[in-house]
């Protein structure tokens, strides 16, 4: 079955069912707490919670509709067999109209009858968090004739909340197999039973807000257009199917599969997110845009100079989806290509000329080019050529470790592509993607302890701090528990400063001159005799922040985005623990 063929059997199903067709909202949501659209459910929150009728403004409590989604959370693993950053949800809603029997029943009989696909297995939540096992959902499949009903956790059958609260509750999950055999999740049914007062991490966290029952339980699911169509079709891998088979015969073959993969899917979601209205920046969904044209940019520049590739793979992207979506727009997509293309090939060709200067080319100089042009390692490597011999990515990566290296006592690296990448006690990245992370983390981490003393006063010191890809945990000192305004105040002010999108930067200074500028520091640490003091702001007299460190930090404030702080508690007498997140 050919995915428009898909998209309007989903569509005639539930409409003749009594379901009004919804047009896909926005890749820009209209709630402020999510940077862009990763769900179906996210236009019809606030049915849920009966802040809006569904009847008034759909002549029906239940909606069907292919929503445009893109999601972050794993822009890295983009490049093998089944990851996308943008994708399409098909998705059928109820706000009080139905509920388990009917949601089951439908999702039963599009799945066998309209698709003509065996179900494998199903999942059901196995109860926690005060929330029971779904034995309703287990019989209602039993008597469907599924009977493979398998228990899962929160982390796998418990959607949302999506942003900081809204509706959520315990799903079930449908699994068919594809021509590979692997078992593939294909619908996700959720049944909206609890609002939520805090994000999704504070939920998995067991923080203190409770699951509050909505006084109408409503119906929330979402399958992947791209997974249905590669079991449909009855190929090995999304990138397979008639969503993007044709565009790779466009794709030079002087770069492998992943990379065929990265292109593929980086254009598609740059098409659609420049035609909602997303440009180019350093700050939130803007940023997001940026770095996936830029790894695009980068990859048309290793497939050689003559290769226009985004010119001629958008136009036939833009012909595959133009029906459904008549939002793409070529010409805006190819003008703000064309723009973001000229300013990055400006750092990208200063650093190659650079880089034509030198004799041979070496870990640090292949660091150098990095550092003042941006210059990727891929692109040293291969233009250097003969040049470059010596160098490889192990060593590159060594370097990049050295120079970010935190000169405190008791700091472990470990290095190598099976190793971390930089481990310093304090910060943890296993590759460059989360380097990237945990830098903006450990700026929000020196925000977060200025912020704190400005709440709290000076009793607040640094006691200690741990910070992954997922969270920067930070330990300070203070007699008592932070009231929620506090929290909400020092979270106001980390975010204040990030929109203000202040200059990160750094003194070298012999250790008692760099005392006196009243950067913070551990009293017990024992200092080289010259010391690098970060600073937040335009100069180190008006700093908003400044802090003896070793690095790395962001060099603007803006690019770290939102931030949320998840968790207050106590970690020991007289010591309190923050854990904060990044909201994109
Ligand atoms: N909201 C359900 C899903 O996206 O899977």
């Amino acid at each position: 079955m050919h995915s428009g063929d898909i998209r309007k059997q989903f569509l005639e199903f539930f409409a003749s069912r009594g379901h009004a067709v919804v047009r896909s909202s926005s890749l820009i949501p209209d709630d402020p707490s999510v940077l862009l659209t990763t769900a179906g459910m996210q236009q019809f929150k606030k049915y849920y919670t009966s802040e809006a009728d569904a009847h008034k403004d759909f002549g029906s409590l239940n909606t069907a509709s292919v929503q445009k989604s893109f999601r972050t959370s794993d822009i890295d693993e983009v490049g093998d067999e089944s990851h996308l950053t943008f994708f399409e949800m098909l998705g059928n809603f109820s706000f009080g109209g139905y509920f388990k029997k009917e949601a089951i029943q439908y999702a039963h009989g599009f799945i066998t009858s309209v698709m003509n696909l065996p179900i494998s297995y199903v999942t059901i939540f196995g109860g926690s968090h005060g929330v029971q096992k779904d034995e309703e959902s287990r019989s209602i499949w039993n008597s469907l004739g599924v009977s493979d009903v398998r228990e899962e956790g929160i982390d796998d059958v418990f959607w949302g909340p999506t942003g900081s609260s809204g509706p959520c509750g315990p799903t079930t999950e449908i699994y068919c197999r594809n021509a590979k055999g692997q078992y593939i999740e294909v619908w996700n049914i959720v049944f909206n039973e609890f609002f939520y007062p805090g994000s999704r991490e504070e939920l998995l966290s067991g923080s203190e807000k409770k699951l509050e029952r909505l006084s109408t339980p409503g119906v929330d699911t979402g399958m992947g257009l791209e997974r249905l169509a590669m079991i449909a079709q009855g190929v090995p891998t999304i990138f397979d199917t008639d969503l993007f088979n044709d565009l790779f015969d466009q794709f030079p073959s002087t770069l492998g599969e992943r990379e065929h993969r990265i292109i593929a899917d980086h254009a598609r979601g740059a098409c659609f997110l420049i035609s909602d209205g997303v440009r180019p920046s350093n700050k939130d969904r803007g940023y997001i845009l940026r770095k996936i044209l830029r790894r695009l940019i980068v990859f048309e520049h290793r497939a050689g100079e003559a290769m226009n590739l985004f010119h001629s793979i958008a136009p036939l992207i833009v012909g595959k989806y133009r029906e459904a979506y008549p939002e793409l727009h070529l010409d805006t997509i190819l003008l703000e290509w064309d723009k973001e293309k000229a300013k990055f090939l400006k750092t990208l060709t200063l650093g190659l000329k650079e880089l034509q200067k030198l004799p041979t080319i070496n870990e640090k100089a292949a660091f150098r080019l990095y550092e003042s042009y941006g210059l990727p390692y891929e692109i040293t490597k291969e233009i250097g050529g003969e040049r470059a011999q010596s160098l490889t990515r192990v060593g590159f990566e060594k370097e990049f470790a050295h120079h970010q290296e935190v000169s405190r006592a008791g700091a472990e690296k470990k290095f190598g592509g099976h190793g971390l990448l930089l481990d310093t006690g304090e910060l943890k990245a296993k590759d460059a993607a989360e380097l990237a992370v945990v830098t903006r983390l450990h700026t929000t981490t020196h925000i977060l302890q200025q912020a704190l003393r400005s709440v709290l006063g000076t009793e607040v010191a640094q006691a200690g701090s741990d910070i992954t890809a997922e969270r920067t945990r930070f330990d300070f000192t203070f007699h008592r528990k932070m009231m929620p305004d506090e929290i909400k105040a020092v979270e106001d002010i980390i975010n204040d400063v990030v929109r203000k999108d202040l200059p990160v930067s750094f003194l070298e200074l012999p250790v008692e001159e760099a005392q006196r500028t009243g950067a913070l520091y551990f009293f017990k640490e024992k200092y080289p005799d010259r010391v690098k003091v970060y600073y937040v702001g335009e100069s180190l007299d008006s700093a908003f922040s400044k802090e003896f460190c070793g690095g790395p930090h962001v060099a603007h404030t803006g690019e770290i985005g939102p931030v949320k702080i998840v968790k207050e508690e106590s970690c020991g007498a007289g010591t309190r623990r923050i854990r904060a997140v990044l909201l994109q």
